[in-house]
This record gives structure tokens, C-alpha cells and sequence, in this order.
């Protein structure tokens, strides 16, 4: 982490929690994160509970996310969700390009480049989240993989914007599996990642905030928060009770 950049960490619930189980785990993590000074912290709950987390989170430090969204303004697009939609609930930003999303759901690269500008222009931040598979890994390719969907992704965002997206490297192989990154090879992305923005600004390469996700936990928080290039987390199964992810926030700040 670097002191210019502040710190996030996000909780990804994925598709877990009715709006009565949010209501329960946002009031017992309100209390445990509201002293982490210099933190950032965001809930990406479901669609059915953003309302209500937007509603209990009022006034504390906790930001609320959506999981993913239409990159139309509106449309015949059965089940979809527009970036107006998000906005006007007053979520503070979306995550793009899960790797879920992207294997199970079909999200391209192409698509992901039209739902990072229209979330920017809606005034949401974007979380975009790339990474490499287990192959991929194997092969020699996982810098030719990051290039590719750092390119693509970002292809329609203007220099001075980059900043304003976060960026998440989430190794496929890493993900739910409890197979962890090890900080160098958490770092080894992270710092191509932020050079593959600098190929494009310098400037906004040094703001640009890159969290590291996967099997994220209490017990791995601290060394991978410590790393150069690693701002942040993007949490998803520590991230489904208050307490674990209570104590990955204390770990960031
Ligand atoms: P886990 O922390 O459960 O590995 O999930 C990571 C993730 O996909 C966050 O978006």
C-alpha cells in the first residue's frame, strides 16, 4: 500500500444474503469498522438488498456497490439493470467483470469496455476485475491475459478517468478456493497491472487503486495489504460475516 493511495476493502457477497439476513450483517459490522480511520469500505450486496443497505449504511464510512449492470441506458434487456438504476439509488459504484460473471454469464471484453464508461458517466465507480486462470498461469500467460483485459476494459476510458476505476486482480485459481496468492505473485500482477496504466498516464497509474482478490482472509489480510502495489481487497467469502471481515479491515488500516 502506498500512503497516497487510500485503501479499500470490499466485501463481495455474491449471491448470498436475503435483505433480512444484509440487515442482519450490516448491523453487526457498522459498530465493528467505524473506527478504521484511513480505510475505505463497501458492501456489493445483491440487487434485491442494495435499497435497504444504502438505507442502514446513511451516514457511516460503509460504501455500497452493485455486483454488475447493462451497459445500456435502457432498453428490452429482460432482467437487466441500468447504470441510471444504480445511480439513482445511490450506490456508490458497481463491480465489472467478475470472473463469474465473464465464465458463467458471457460478460465480454467488449462489453466490459462499454460498462466501465457508462458507469463513470453515471458518477459510479467502477471495481473491474481481471485475472488469470489456473492455465493460463501455467502457460507462461498471465501477463498476456492482464494486458489483454486491461486494454480492452479500459479502452473507453479517457487518461485523466483512469483513477477513478478500481481494479482488482482476482486469479481465477484463487478464487473460493482457499489457494491464495503468494505476495509475490500478488505483487508481480498488481505492479503490471499499475504499469499497464502507466503505459497510458503516469500520473494516473500513481492514483489508480489495485486490490488483490481470492481467498482473502484474516489470517492473509495483512501480508498482502503490505504490499507495494496492493491497495486494497476484494473479499468474498470472509466477507459473509462480520467478524472476519471486520478484522480484514482493521488489517488495512
Ligand atoms: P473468495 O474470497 O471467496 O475467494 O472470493 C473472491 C472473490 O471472488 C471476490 O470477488
Amino acid at each position: 500500500m502506498s500512503s497516497e493511495r487510500t485503501p479499500l476493502i470490499a466485501g463481495n457477497w455474491k449471491m448470498h444474503k436475503t435483505v433480512a439476513d444484509a440487515e442482519d450483517l450490516i448491523q453487526a459490522l457498522l459498530p465493528r469498522v467505524s473506527t478504521s480511520d484511513g480505510v475505505e469500505v463497501a458492501i456489493c450486496p445483491p440487487f434485491t438488498a442494495l435499497n435497504a443497505m444504502v438505507d442502514s449504511t446513511r451516514g457511516s464510512r460503509v460504501q455500497v456497490f452493485a455486483q454488475t449492470m447493462h451497459f445500456a441506458a435502457q432498453g428490452a434487456f429482460t432482467g437487466e439493470i441500468s447504470a441510471a438504476m444504480l445511480s439513482e439509488l445511490d450506490v456508490h459504484g458497481v463491480v465489472l467483470g467478475h470472473s463469474e460473471r465473464r465464465a458463467l454469464f458471457n460478460e465480454t471484453d467488449k462489453a466490459l469496455a462499454q460498462k466501465v464508461a457508462a458507469a463513470l458517466a453515471a458518477g459510479l465507480t467502477p471495481i473491474l476485475c481481471v485475472g488469470e486462470t489456473d492455465e493460463e498461469r501455467e502457460r507462461g500467460d498471465t501477463e498476456r491475459k492482464l494486458r489483454h483485459q486491461i486494454k480492452e476494459d479500459l479502452s473507453k476510458v479517457a487518461e485523466a478517468e483512469l483513477s477513478k476505476v478500481v481494479i482488482a486482480y482476482e486469479p481465477i485459481w484463487a478464487i473460493g478456493t482457499g489457494k491464495v496468492a503468494t505476495p509475490h505473485q500478488a505483487q508481480e500482477a498488481a505492479g503490471f497491472i499499475r504499469a499497464l496504466v502507466g503505459d497510458r498516464s503516469k500520473e494516473q497509474s500513481n492514483l489508480v487503486r489495485v486490490l488483490y482478490g481470492g481467498s482473502v482472509k484474516p489470517e492473509n489480510a495483512q501480508e498482502l495489504l503490505a504490499l507495494a502495489d496492493v491497495d486494497g481487497a476484494l473479499v468474498g467469502g470472509a466477507s459473509l460475516e462480520a467478524e472476519s471481515f471486520a478484522a480484514i479491515v482493521a488489517a488495512a488500516g
